[in-house]
């Protein structure tokens, strides 16, 4: 009892309950697919019975053919046997293509519940994690997941179920072949419970690690150009052998912790076996039951060791399992983005497409996770028709206002949102800055972020339906149709992964023209013409500023050429947004 009250409260607290509530969680993704698992346990416990069956007719041909029963039909029962395999061979390869249908499907809607929940998660967040670690997670684990709802819940009730019959059968003919069924299990119970511990924390070390390793791949072949100009290939040969030792290190261990268990539970089920086999002969001998008797309590007493061996199997599952959960919990647990305001956003930018929309931020703070204040106190307004200049050194915050206008980050202080209109008239509509806002916004952010795919297909991304004409008119207006026009397969031409295949300024206008294609009321632009002569970045932001849309547009940069087109410079100076007087605009440009 006392025991009893001590493992509840182990429950309640600590590992047990982390691995409880990781239970739960999995089960949450069980309960979708209640069917299947039924389905899979009904399938296993029907194999049981069958398996029993055949059991019962060897026990009879085998009376049959040491003559100890006498009215059997030795032909009947050799037909009967015959029959029966066919039929568990015919409905096991109809079930094993009907699982394997199921199992693709039930780990597909895993994948993308997971996909969904990953993309959805508060981007700061996410930050933390490195790319090859969320892919792993979002893989292997999720994988595991959906097998193991798949085949360990059924197999609790199977090997249970097993356990019962062979039980069952023992206790009903003879029940002193139960005592060597069980005697194994102590063997059993006591390995498993010290192993526990160091499996738990080697299945932790062994996930961590196939993340390390798929972080490394991944980072290396996308950095492939800077590993060769640094002449790092030998450098980067010589880690991928080192993690892969560390790999192959904490297998062994693993593997040389399961072979020895293994050794001694084949031994303990050998000198179990074999000494129900001599009592079985034993039996015989004597004269209190059968042959065939016999031969059915063996296979059943060999049942009954191989259920009770398959049900402490489990936990080492049960494990790796409440593992991959944990690790999965830990990303799609982070804070989700809020979208509830995605209705009133919608029709607020189809009320206010003629008058566009301002954006205002008051008062706001704002420090990363790691504790480094960038904001406080800041001020920064924009209306319709405004290009307004954002400038100040390198690090001082100017891609971090875009990320908080963005929502990728929550202000911490002070009012962030957008505005109807100019906000001067007394009724203008003011809705929060939140996820759900994003759609105001168009975003040309810093370095190179065009996808894989043709450069109409990266266009259509932000707008599905545009035509062929609209996608040439974006590309004039952001100075990319001169070179598209000469590429042999003009809009259809091909951009690799990151851009790759265009010039750093060719790539940003291309990302400038998915922009403007979007035709959104608020255009963002990160030092987003940094790498154009200056010659053509006048041409882009004069073609930005007399499109007709009332565009209200943000850029940070550190040109003095951009600054001039600007309405108003906000320069970031002791964490806040100051405006520039002509002054020192002029100054600022001078020192460029
Ligand atoms: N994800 C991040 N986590 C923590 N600190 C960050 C992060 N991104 C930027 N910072 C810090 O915030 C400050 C402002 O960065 P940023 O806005 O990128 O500057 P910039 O004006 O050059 O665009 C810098 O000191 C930088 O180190
Ligand atoms: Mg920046």
């Amino acid at each position: 009892m006392a025991s009893l009250k001590f493992y509840l409260k182990r429950v309640k607290e600590g590992r047990l309950q982390e691995m409880w509530r990781q239970t739960l969680w999995i089960y949450s993704y069980a309960k979708n697919n209640f069917w299947t698992v039924i389905f899979y346990t009904v399938l296993g416990m029907s194999q049981s019975l069958v398996s029993l069956g055949m059991a019962y007719v060897s026990k009879n041909l085998v009376d049959e053919i040491t003559g100890y029963k006498f009215d059997g039909d030795l032909i009947k029962s050799f037909v009967i046997m015959i029959v029966i395999s066919m039929i568990t061979s015919v409905i096991s390869q109809i079930t094993s293509y009907i699982s394997a249908k199921i199992s693709m499907k039930v780990s597909c809607e895993i994948s993308n519940d997971i996909f969904e929940k990953i993309l959805n998660t508060d981007w700061e967040s996410l930050t933390n994690y490195h790319t090859g670690d969320l892919l792993t997670r979002w893989g292997s684990d999720t994988g595991a997941i959906s097998s193991g709802i798949l085949s360990f819940i059924p197999n609790i009730f199977i090997y249970s179920f097993n356990f019962i019959i062979a039980f069952w059968v023992l206790i009903k003919n003879d029940w002193t072949f139960i005592i060597f069924a069980f005697a194994g299990m102590p063997v059993s119970i006591l390995l498993s419970k010290t192993l526990l511990k160091r499996m738990v924390n080697n299945n932790k070390r062994a996930a961590e690690m196939s993340a390390r390793l798929s972080g490394f791949n991944q980072e290396t072949f996308s950095n492939i150009q800077t590993i060769k100009a640094f002449d790092l290939i030998k450098l980067y040969t010589d880690k991928l052998k080192k993690n892969q030792q560390d790999v192959i290190d904490m297998k062994l261990e693993f593997q040389r912790m399961s072979m020895g268990t293994s050794l001694l539970m084949t031994f303990v089920s050998l000198i179990v076996s074999n000494a129900s086999y001599g009592w079985g002969i034993y039996r015989v001998w004597s004269g209190s039951i059968s042959y065939g008797t016999m031969t059915l309590f063996l296979s059943q007493a060999g049942n009954l060791t191989t259920s009770t061996r398959n049900l402490t199997s489990l936990i080492p599952s049960i494990i790796s399992l409440t593992t991959s959960a944990g690790r999965l919990m830990d990303i799609v647990e982070m804070p989700r983005e809020d979208y509830s305001d995605n209705d009133k956003v919608t029709e607020f930018a189809s009320k206010y497409k003629e008058e566009g929309v301002s954006l205002v931020l008051k008062d706001v703070k704002y420090a990363y996770a790691n504790g480094t204040l960038v904001f406080e106190g800041a001020d920064i307004e924009a209306r319709p028709h405004e290009i307004i200049g954002l400038v100040g050194p390198s690090g001082e915050g100017k891609t971090t206002m875009l990320r908080l206008l963005l929502s990728l980050m929550k202000t911490q202080d002070g009012s962030a949102e957008v505005i109807s209109g100019d906000g001067s008239k007394s009724d203008a509509e003011h809705i929060t800055l939140t996820p759900a806002t994003r759609k105001l916004f168009s975003y040309v952010p810093q370095g190179n972020t065009m996808l894989s795919g043709t450069i109409a297909e990266n266009m259509r991304n932000v707008k599905q339906d545009a035509t062929d004409e609209e996608i040439i008119e974006a590309l004039k207006a952001a100075c990319a149709w001169e070179f598209v026009e000469k590429l042999p397969e003009g809009i259809n031409s091909m951009i690799k992964e990151r851009g790759g295949g265009f010039s750093e300024g060719q790539a940003q206008r291309l990302s400038i023209a998915r922009s403007l294609l979007r035709k959104s009321p608020i255009l963002l632009l990160d030092e987003a013409t940094s790498a154009l002569d200056v010659a053509t970045e006048r041409k882009v932001l004069k073609n930005i500023m007399k499109d007709e849309y009332p565009r209200t547009c943000i850029v940070t940069t550190h040109r003095p050429t951009v600054l001039s087109a600007c309405e108003r410079v906000y320069a970031i100076r002791d964490k806040k947004c100051v405006v520039l007087d002509q002054d020192e605009i002029d100054e600022m440009s001078q020192v460029f």
